[in-house]
């Protein structure tokens, strides 16, 4: 009889203080966003793949993209096809980060026709673009298990961009043109207060302390991109460390100035780096880009000017 009573004050007492829990401390749950402040696209993180059998795919495409070398370099555990870079030197944060080469607009507009080759290119086939020209190195089966998941975890990032469409902070960020041509010398001043420390005076970087990859990436010299690559276009160069280096920084808080960005972008890209063969691309030569550094063109502007600029008088004479 006594035991009853004190079970029903407690659970008088236990109905009390949920309600009162209820009604006086609501539990705030935060939402996860994955939305920027100023509404650039932010790829979501590798937390937040699925946990089933194309979140297995999709993890092992993480992996690949954020320490390429351990799998891909010249000590590579599947084959030693690279120059030792990981995607994630130049694709930021596995390529989610705002404004820092990312794969935001990836999934929604591949396949698409490149002048640069005058093809349809599927995700694969600009993979190992990368691979051969970023990376120095050789293609990957499109079949193989390596390009499954690189491209699974690609469609993944990318699965909620419309079709068609491109979101804000995708990709590089487009820099105004100089007025003037970029200038290597100016750029060799600004490269050593901001750039050395972690490049090295050489451009050579600093090999990772496991030996794996790097802890400060290469600029130019043998193990950088070659002058097939995106990075070698003044335009890209720029545009990506405005945005993101010297390391770290964002778009929120740059640390360059434009000038200086293209003139850094002159220097690095003014030294030695692996050569590629080139002459299958641009079947169409009309269709190269303003700051494409190789020639021939449809113009009459010197390659040294499509490489250095200025480029406004050369878009207005297009
Ligand atoms: C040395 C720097 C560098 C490395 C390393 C690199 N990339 Fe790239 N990648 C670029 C640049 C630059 C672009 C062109 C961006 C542009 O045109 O705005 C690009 C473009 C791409 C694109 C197309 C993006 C788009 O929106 O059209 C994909 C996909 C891609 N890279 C995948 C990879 C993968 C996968 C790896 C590793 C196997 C890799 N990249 C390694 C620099 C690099
Ligand atoms: C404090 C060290 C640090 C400084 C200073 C710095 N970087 Fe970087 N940089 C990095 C790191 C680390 C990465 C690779 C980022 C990653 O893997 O997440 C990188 C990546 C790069 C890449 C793409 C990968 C490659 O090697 O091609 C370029 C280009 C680059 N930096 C240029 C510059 C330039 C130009 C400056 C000077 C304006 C600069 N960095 C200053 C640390 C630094």
């Amino acid at each position: 009889m006594k035991y009853r009573r004190i079970l029903i004050v407690c659970w008088i007492l236990s109905g009390l203080l949920f309600f009162y829990n209820r009604t006086s401390k609501p539990v705030l749950v935060p939402d996860i966003v994955v939305i920027d402040t100023a509404n650039c696209w932010t790829g979501a993180g590798p937390y937040q793949i699925p946990i089933d059998s194309i979140g297995t795919l999709i993890r092992y495409g993480y992996q690949l993209i954020s320490n390429t070398a351990q799998y891909l370099g010249p000590n590579g555990t599947v084959t030693h096809s690279t120059n030792g870079m990981n995607c994630q030197n130049c694709h930021l944060e596995a390529g989610t980060k705002p404004w820092g080469n990312n794969y935001g607009a990836v999934a929604s507009t591949y396949p698409k026709i490149r002048p640069r080759s005058g093809k349809l290119e599927s995700i694969e086939m600009r993979v190992n673009d990368c691979l051969q020209r970023s990376l120095n190195g050789a293609p990957l089966d499109s079949t193989s298990k390596e390009m499954r998941s690189i491209v699974a975890y690609i469609h993944w990032l990318g699965k909620d961009i419309p079709k068609g469409e491109k979101p804000k902070g995708s990709g590089i960020e487009d820099l105004p043109y100089l007025s003037r041509a970029a200038n290597p010398m100016k750029g060799q001043k600004d490269y050593i207060i901001s750039c050395a420390s972690c490049h090295g005076i050489n451009g050579n970087g600093k090999t990772a302390l496991n030996g794996i990859g790097y802890l400060y990436p290469p600029l130019w010299g043998n193990q950088s991109y070659n002058d097939g690559a995106g990075l070698y276009r003044l335009s890209r160069f720029a545009g990506f460390i405005k945005n993101n280096m010297p390391n770290p920084c964002n778009y929120h808080h740059t640390k360059l100035s434009n000038e200086s960005a293209w003139d850094i972008a002159a220097y690095v890209n003014s030294q030695p780096r692996p050569h590629k063969d080139q002459s299958k691309d641009w079947p169409n030569i009309s269709k190269k880009p303003v700051d494409c550094p190789n020639g021939p063109y449809t113009d009459s502007f010197s390659e040294k000017q499509h490489k250095y600029g200025p480029f406004t008088m050369m878009t207005k004479a297009k």
